[in-house]
């Protein structure tokens, strides 16, 4: 089977309509596929500033959400970063193999060090995608199936790899992104121009997974909408009801034209209302899913740890074949 990698920031409150659109819902059926490996990325989320204590809840949190959503961690390794120590080491070999300039190009870390102004930023947020190109290369993953908002970091991860090859012999995969072309950008509800994201300046657009039910339902019920009383897919026209149009068909594994067609002389309202209900129904399940697995933490520490043991197996064996190609010498 084809290795799949991939990997989600832990999120504090919980993760977002737009991960579960244009990852885990991927993820879940990759799993059956291919030798899937996934990671909770707790070393990338401290290029923010992070409070220990939120850090670890938001850690299990998202494990917890991972599993809920699918992700079955006796047939995929699902681990976290932290617990396995060659991704920083890697990072460090590829951090000198990385350019300066190369690395200031990465749009994400453009957008990233805007937003926390000049004296926020720091080295980490700068390497971010070098750490995350360690990350794949480890596990010699063929495809990293992730959104839109990835594609220029696995491009960066290709290109480490092949210059890595090059000047040291053969060690690495060169990776692709897998990005479903539909899914690939789910957009804020009340800004449906602008990416679904947890760090919003408003969540108000933010449908998160762990939402009550009857918050998730007043979101999409207060959706902006745009001009005209028409259920109608028109990006350009009709980024909001587009937005909306698209999450109805992936939730509920219709075609956008069936939805259509169904609210065809119907108003804005009833149609998100139905939204509403696919939403709700998706998401509730999995709620009360990754509660009941957060009741026990000392049993999902437990699935993590013995998770970790075996991403370690991997990762830990491609990093001695990328030391002895630099040429560090073995401790005897
Ligand atoms: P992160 O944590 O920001 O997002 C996790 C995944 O969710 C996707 N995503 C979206 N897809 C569609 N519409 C949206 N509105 C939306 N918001 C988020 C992201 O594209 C991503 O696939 N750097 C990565 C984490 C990472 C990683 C890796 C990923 C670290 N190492 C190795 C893959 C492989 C990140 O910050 O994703």
């Amino acid at each position: 089977k084809p290795r799949l990698f991939s990997g989600m920031q832990p999120s504090a409150d919980s993760l977002q309509l737009g991960n579960y659109i244009g990852a885990l819902l991927q993820w879940k059926e990759l799993q059956s596929t291919h030798d899937a490996i996934f990671c909770v990325v707790d070393l990338h989320a401290i290029t923010v500033p992070q409070d220990p204590v939120q850090l670890r809840a938001a850690t299990r949190r998202t494990a917890a959400q991972y599993i809920a959503a699918g992700i079955d961690p006796a047939q995929s390794i699902l681990f976290v970063q932290s617990q396995v120590a060659a991704h920083p080491q890697l990072a460090w070999m590829l951090n000198t193999i990385t350019g300066f300039g190369e690395a200031s190009r990465m749009i994400q870390f453009k957008e990233k060090s805007q937003k926390q102004g000049a004296d926020g930023t720091n080295v980490g947020l700068f390497t971010y995608p070098v750490l995350q190109a360690a990350d794949i290369l480890l596990y010699d993953a063929e495809i990293v199936p992730v959104g839109e908002d990835q594609r220029q970091h696995i491009e960066l991860t290709r290109d480490l790899a092949n210059r890595f090859n090059t000047r040291f012999g053969h060690t690495f995969v060169e990776p692709e992104a897998v990005i479903q072309k539909e899914t690939a950008k789910v957009y804020d509800l009340q800004a449906p121009t602008n990416k679904m994201s947890k760090s919003a300046s408003s969540t108000a657009g933010v449908v998160w997974m762990l939402d009550e039910p009857a918050v998730t339902a007043k979101k999409i019920m207060s959706a902006a909408t745009d001009s005209g009383r028409e259920v109608r897919f028109d990006s350009v026209e009709k980024p909001g009801i587009s937005n909306l149009l698209t999450i109805y068909a992936v939730l509920s594994g219709r075609t956008i034209a069936d939805i259509e067609r169904e609210y065809d002389g119907h108003g804005y309202g009833d149609f998100k209302k139905g939204l509403a209900e696919v939403t709700v129904d998706t998401f509730s399940p999995i709620r009360a899913r990754t509660l009941e697995l957060l009741d026990d933490p000392a049993e999902l520490d437990r699935i993590l740890a013995g998770n970790a043991d075996r991403a370690a197996g991997i990762a830990d064996a491609t990093l001695a074949r990328a030391y002895d190609r630099m040429g560090f010498l073995a401790r005897a």
